[in-house]
This record gives structure tokens, sequence and C-alpha cells, in this order.
């Protein structure tokens, strides 16, 4: 295995907590492709790089946490753990909790989970609950069980998670040689935004002086401007208050009173950026744009941050010739069937033809 990677804790085990790398449990996440996205940079006017989270081990960003999560558990002997999930985080805990021979609840709102992770999280064993209520409902009785419980609670409150996730910042600022100017993703519970704030302060020496890593070099000149999006109907940091019935399509980020709130705004006050709102059919263009042009599918909620900068774009406010690192943080195959649908909402049927050449290269009009 000389020329493998190693998974996030071995390969930045110089910047994580010590605690995290006793009994470590891994499936090999991170070292995700960084990705140039031609047709983002001629919609945008800016130079746009695709971080493909989808390609991760259970097809999210949440692994990056969850291995971080689940090793610091296994390290204090823990026997179960629990999470409240709209699916990634669910299928991600199942994986990883199986690994480590632990059992695992998770709490999911009823029906509002998108096929593929309910699959996953069922496929790896998963003890799961669908909860009368959303995710908000879900993440507050999870928190309570925890306590009450013992039983560990690896949602992302939980700080394991964060350390985790911050190596998506390291990767970026290892591919491109430095930070970019602009850093774009989608806010839900808005850990993540939390998590590469955190990273990518960390790399340019400015973090917590007390952070493991923190006597090493900089590793980056500077840190990027932060930009956040949420889902319209599940905008609550946005509109500044919590959102007691989220709605969106895009059920991965239908959340509507994050945890990571505080950081999430402080992200966007230290970095000068912005934290907006994009709509379901923006969040659809730009998952079509994504399959259709990039080459890149991705479950709905991880096109909001694309959305998000040809939103931007549009109303000027995309700076020429920006280098720009959009966050991708699901899989397509997670929830596919938006791809079988056309924008205004029709199936999309495949021709059907008989199996000889001529009626094939009639319906592929090659003749
Ligand atoms: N993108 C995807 C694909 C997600 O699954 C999530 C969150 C986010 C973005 C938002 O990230 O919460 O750190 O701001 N999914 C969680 C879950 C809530 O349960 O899987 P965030």
């Amino acid at each position: 295995m000389a020329h493998q990677w190693r998974g996030i804790i071995a390969e930045y085990a110089d910047r994580l907590p010590a605690h995290v790398q006793e009994r470590i449990v891994t499936l090999g996440e991170g070292g995700t492709p960084l990705v140039e996205a031609p047709a983002l940079s001629a919609r945008t006017g800016a130079q746009v790089f695709l971080k493909v989270e989808g390609m991760n081990p259970t097809a999210s960003f949440k692994d990056r946490g969850m291995t971080a999560a689940i090793s610091s558990a296994a390290g204090r002997g823990a026997k179960a753990v629990v999470c409240a999930s709209t699916g990634n985080t669910s299928a991600s805990a199942a994986a990883y909790a199986t690994k480590a021979g632990m059992v695992c609840a998770v709490l999911v709102p009823d029906g509002k989970i998108a096929m593929g992770k309910l699959s996953q999280a069922i496929a790896h064993g998963a003890k799961l609950l669908q909860v009368d209520g959303n995710f908000d409902d879900c993440l507050v009785a999870a928190r309570k069980l925890a306590e009450a419980y013992p039983v560990e609670l690896v949602n992302s409150v939980n700080p394991d998670r964060i350390e985790g996730q911050k190596t998506g910042a390291f990767e970026i600022v290892d591919a491109l040689g430095d930070a970019p100017d602009i850093h774009a993703l989608p806010v839900g519970n808005a850990g993540n935004i939390t998590a590469y704030w955190k990273g990518f302060r960390e790399y340019a020496g400015l973090g917590d002086p007390d952070a493991p890593g923190a006597h090493l070099p900089a590793v980056s000149t500077r840190t990027p401007i932060m930009w956040g999006f949420q889902a319209a109907g599940a905008a609550p940091i946005v509109a500044g208050h919590p959102i007691t019935h989220p709605e969106t399509i895009a059920t991965a980020i239908r959340i509507g009173n994050p945890a990571s709130w505080a950081q999430a705004e402080a992200a966007r006050d230290e970095s000068g950026g912005v934290i907006e709102a994009v709509t379901d059919e923006q969040i659809l263009a730009a998952h079509r744009i994504l399959s259709a042009e990039a080459g890149v599918f991705v479950e709905p909620g991880s096109a909001a941050g694309v959305a998000g900068i040809l939103s931007r774009a549009e109303r000027g406010l995309v700076p020429a010739g920006a280098r720009i690192v959009v966050t991708v943080t699901g899989h397509g195959l997670k929830d596919p069937q938006w791809a079988l649908k056309t924008l205004d909402g029709a199936d999309v049927t495949p021709i059907r033809v008989s199996a000889d050449v001529v009626s094939i290269a009639d319906a592929l009009q090659l003749g």
C-alpha cells in the first residue's frame, strides 16, 4: 500500500488532535479531485474549480469528519453512536461505525431523505428511525439522547467532526499552491463552513495558537473570502431568525436552525464574505449545468454553491479573473431523480428502439 492515499488522519496527522489517532477508523476518505470547470469560468468571468466531495467513500464530505469522530469514539472505547441527519451524515456514520464494530443509531426526518442515502444507512446496518419532525427536531432529540444514554453524538456539534472536515481546506491549498480568492459552498447545519474557515486559517498561520500544528510554518499566504449559500425556503442565517418549517427540494440542506450558526457568521464576517439564499429553480439550473456542461454529477443541495456564484455573476458581483473554488458536497447518485426531470418538471424518458443498427442509427440521426 506504499502509494495509496491513507485517509485524512494519516495524511494530516501533524495538524489533527492526538486523540483521533489512537485508534484510526478509516475508509480512505479525502484526497478528492479539484477539477477546473471552464464552463463555469466562462459563465462567471472567474477561474472556477470544483472540489468534488462526492468522490469520498460514502459519496459526501461527511466522511472527513466521520473518520475523526468515529476514531475518537473508538479510542475511548465507545460502543454506540447516534446522529440526526438529512441523509449524508447517517450514511457516513453507518459506514464508519460498522467498520469500527459499533452500533449506529440515526434519526432522520420522515419522508425527507433521498433514497440513495436511506439505502446506504440501511445497507451498513444502522438502526434507522424516521422521526415525525424535521432535521432540527431530530438534532434536539439526538443531543438529549446522547446526554442521557451511553451513546456518543457524531453530528457536527462534535468538535472532532470539524477537525476532520477542515482537511478539505488543506487539500485545496495543497492543490493550488495557495488559498483561492473565494471559497463557495452550501450551508445547512453550518458545520462545513465552520470547518473550512478553521482549516484555511490554520494553513495561513492564523489559527488558535493551541491548535495541533500551530507550531508548523504557514502553508498559504492568505485566507479566502467565504461565500455560503442556503436554499431560499431554508435560509435562517439570511433571514436572521430560525425557520420553523424549512422547505426546499435540496433535502440535504433543509434545515431551519443551524447548530453552528454563530460560527458561520464568524466565517462570513472575518473573511469579508456573504451568506445568501438561492431558489430551488437556481439550484436545479446549477445542478443541470454541472452535470451537462462540467461533467460533474452532484445532488441538488451540493449545487447550491454553484447556483450562488452564478447568481452573483448575474448581479456583477464576481470579481473578474478571481480564482474561485466551489466545494460540491455530495454525489448525484444519492438523489438521482432530478436528472430524469426537465427544468419545468416534466419526466425525461429515454427513446426506445429495436436492436438493429439501422433503427439505432436513425434514432441517433447519424444517417
Ligand atoms: N451538502 C450536502 C450534500 C449535505 O449533506 C449537507 C449537510 C450540506 C451540504 C451542508 O453542510 O450542514 O455542514 O452546513 N448534511 C447534513 C446531514 C445536515 O445530515 O447529512 P453543513
